[in-house]
């Protein structure tokens, strides 16, 4: 079965791979980054509160891990007060070609070291892993994802190896955002079938590792969040916009109520509870505490 995911892993990132080709994640499915600036927006207030205890280093980093297109990159880059933007290094990294996004550095490995703010957006859904069908003797299952007879499971490891490289390498914080799931509810069986997908062109298909589609799989995010370990917090993305101060409420009249209240409409689909809303935000604080960069916020519950 380690077999699946080395077939998984040369369908998206092997010589004729979907993103090593150059699909452009914009053009199959719909991420934060593309629905607005919103996103870039409350990252930034982050990355201020991450660099407010960091003591205003020199240098701040903000690293897109897995950009894809580069929106969120370029977004922040662009949307960067003048307070940090003279010492502001914004870092794309990504398996696929180099996209072109002015003041943004393109690199295919995270940067060995990072003093600022890392963020993995929909990034540990492309990392792949092996397929398996229970019973199935495997530490990291027996650990994360106890398995009955036929049902059927990825096994994490590979996303909790990459999500603790990266935040090795951090000084400030590491945020990964994606959908997923927790092991309370793995074990008892509500992903039983597993959460293997793939994508074309906005639609569900039937998996095929020839390159011609997306393949994911919902994020064990406890699991990752302990493999990194240290101070971490979970939380939903809905608490955590909120958190930071995206709100949906429309204010002002005439053109600018319009103008405020799609934005509004953009943050309640950013917000929304069953959709993005309901993704997890794995914070960790790595020479900053968490509790200075998020309230006291409810668990994630997916
Ligand atoms: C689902 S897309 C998300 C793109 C973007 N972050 C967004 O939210 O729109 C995942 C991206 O992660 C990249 N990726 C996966 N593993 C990677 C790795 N080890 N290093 C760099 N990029 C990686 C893929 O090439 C792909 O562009």
């Amino acid at each position: 079965m380690r077999d699946s995911e080395s077939a998984w892993r040369s369908a998206l990132y092997g010589p004729n791979g979907f993103f090593s080709g150059g699909a452009v994640p914009a053009d199959h499915f719909r991420t934060a980054p593309l629905i607005g600036p919103e996103l870039a927006e409350a990252l930034l207030v982050l990355l201020d509160r991450v660099d407010f205890h960091l003591g205003r280093p020199s240098r701040l980093d903000f690293v897109d891990m897995g950009a894809g297109g580069g929106e969120l990159a370029a977004a922040v880059r662009e949307l960067a007060p003048r307070a940090c933007a003279d010492r502001l290094h914004v870092t794309a990294v990504d398996l696929g070609p180099v996209r072109h996004h002015p003041g943004v550095t393109w690199t295919r490995e995270a940067p060995s070291a990072v003093t600022g703010l890392l963020v993995g957006h929909e990034w540990l859904d492309a990392v792949p892993c092996p397929l398996v069908v229970g019973p199935h003797d495997d530490p990291w299952l027996t650990r994360w994802w106890p398995l009955a007879p036929g049902w059927r499971a990825e096994i994490g490891t590979p996303r909790d190896r990459a999500w603790a490289d990266v935040v090795s390498r951090v000084r400030g914080a590491a945020l990964a955002v994606d959908y997923g799931h927790l092991r309370a509810d793995r074990a008892a069986g509500r992903y039983r079938d597993g959460t293997f997908a793939a994508y074309r062109a906005g639609r569900r298909v039937e998996p095929v590792f020839d390159g011609t589609c997306d393949l994911t799989a919902h994020v064990a995010l406890d699991a990752c969040a302990a493999a990194a370990g240290g101070d971490h917090v979970l939380v939903s993305q809905r608490d955590a916009l909120a958190a930071l101060g995206l709100s949906t409420a429309p204010t002002g009249s005439g053109l600018a109520w319009l103008e405020s209240a799609s934005r509004a409409s953009r943050v309640a689909e950013l917000r929304a509870p069953g959709g993005l809303g309901s993704f997890g935000w794995l914070l960790h604080g790595v020479g900053v505490r968490t509790a200075d960069l998020l309230p006291p916020l409810p668990p994630w519950r997916p």
